[in-house]
């Protein structure tokens, strides 16, 4: 069974509350008919319930009307919502009749229902920028105890099996997190190694990426890369981690053994840390486009409850794939 297969089976025997803000776009109610189809978890749509099922209808989807429909304008919940917002939001100055409005929006609405325990995970992202998913998200749900930052890991299937895992590596932060400091680069590094385990299921090895190999260049950005190191090594005492190292130090064998003689990361990293979003972000889309790798994700973690972000490109199986990520997130490790 491959991995996406384990995952959908994991997810299929341990069924959690995903909810999909973006009822109303036509992959998304494509992927929940697929998802319900499949057992996957339990759908709730946002929208309007009378168009989700005129579309439906429409598209020959037979099974939206399993699907939890809900009309954030008219939802029995909405002042209860509400009154947790202000007291939630209350140092930023939010008002009741600021949180009714913000309701409307089924972004909003989503994560507040997580917030309140009514949903286990989102995803979302076909229809809306990654901010617009990620603000509320933020400022609701909220980091897990102890990080303070979220960032994006990607699972790359490389179609170069020589690589590792079989082809399988994690990169990160590729979505998220613009410009972070020595200690939030670590926090991303001891993140993407908890979803390497959890998610892709291999050990981690992991080099923290820069332009430079073990001081072969002087620069502050290096010395940035170097620190986050050995803060990752503190923050999570036996972690396999290694750098700075060059990315071909890091994933070629005969420039590992080169440039940095004696790493035991070095030639062999499974997960790839970028310094900053720049680095990330590029580097995933052209491994994506040049070397024809499926990329799978952003899969979002340092959130308190599993939020994933859609890239607007993504197709119906890409939704239905994050969909069943975001269940086994909300299952967490311990999982049959
Ligand atoms: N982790 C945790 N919390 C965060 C993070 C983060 N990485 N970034 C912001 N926050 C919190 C802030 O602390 C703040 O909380 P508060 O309101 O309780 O004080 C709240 O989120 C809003 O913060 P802002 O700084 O106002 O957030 P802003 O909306 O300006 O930026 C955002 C956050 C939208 C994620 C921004 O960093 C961003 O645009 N990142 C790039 C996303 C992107 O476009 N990625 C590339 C596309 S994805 C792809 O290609 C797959």
């Amino acid at each position: 069974m491959n991995l996406i297969e384990q995952i959908k089976e994991i997810a299929r025997k341990n069924k959690k509350r995903i909810v999909l803000p973006e009822g109303y776009e036509e992959r998304t109610l494509k992927a929940a008919d697929k998802v319900i189809q499949e057992g996957l978890a339990e759908i709730f749509l946002i929208g309007s319930p009378e168009s989700m099922l005129k579309q439906a209808y429409a598209m020959s989807l037979k099974n939206i009307g399993k699907a939890t429909l809900i009309n954030p304008k008219t939802h029995e919940k909405r002042e209860e919502y509400a009154r947790m917002m202000v007291e939630l939001r209350k140092s930023k100055g939010l008002t009741y009749d600021e949180a009714m409005n913000l309701l409307d929006n089924p972004l909003y609405f989503a994560t507040v229902m997580i917030k309140y325990g009514d949903a286990d995970g989102e995803v979302a992202g076909a229809d809306n920028a990654t901010g617009d998913v990620l603000r509320p998200a933020f400022q609701y749900v909220k980091t897990l105890p102890g990080i303070s930052v979220v960032s994006g890991a990607f699972l790359m299937f490389l179609k170069d099996k020589n690589y590792e895992e079989d082809g399988l590596m994690v990169f990160a932060d590729c979505a998220v997190h613009p410009d972070p400091t020595d200690k939030e680069l670590a926090e991303i590094a001891v993140a993407t190694a908890n979803t390497t385990r959890a998610i892709a299921r291999i050990e981690p090895r992991i080099a923290m990426l820069s332009f430079s190999t073990k001081g072969s260049a002087c620069h502050e950005m290096v010395d940035k890369v170097v620190r986050a190191t050995q803060f990752a090594k503190e923050m999570s005492p036996g972690i396999k981690i290694d750098g700075e190292l060059q990315a071909d130090a890091a994933i070629v064998a005969s420039v590992g053994l080169k440039k940095a003689p004696g790493s035991e990361i070095a030639g062999k990293a499974n997960v790839l840390i970028f310094p900053n979003l720049e680095c990330g972000n590029i580097s995933y889309k052209l491994v994506q486009r040049l070397a024809h790798a499926e990329a799978i994700g952003p899969v979002l973690q340092g959130m308190a409850a599993p939020i994933n972000d859609l890239s607007r490109g993504c197709s119906v199986d890409d939704i239905v794939d994050l969909i069943a990520i975001t269940a086994n997130q909300a299952i967490g490790p311990v999982r049959k």
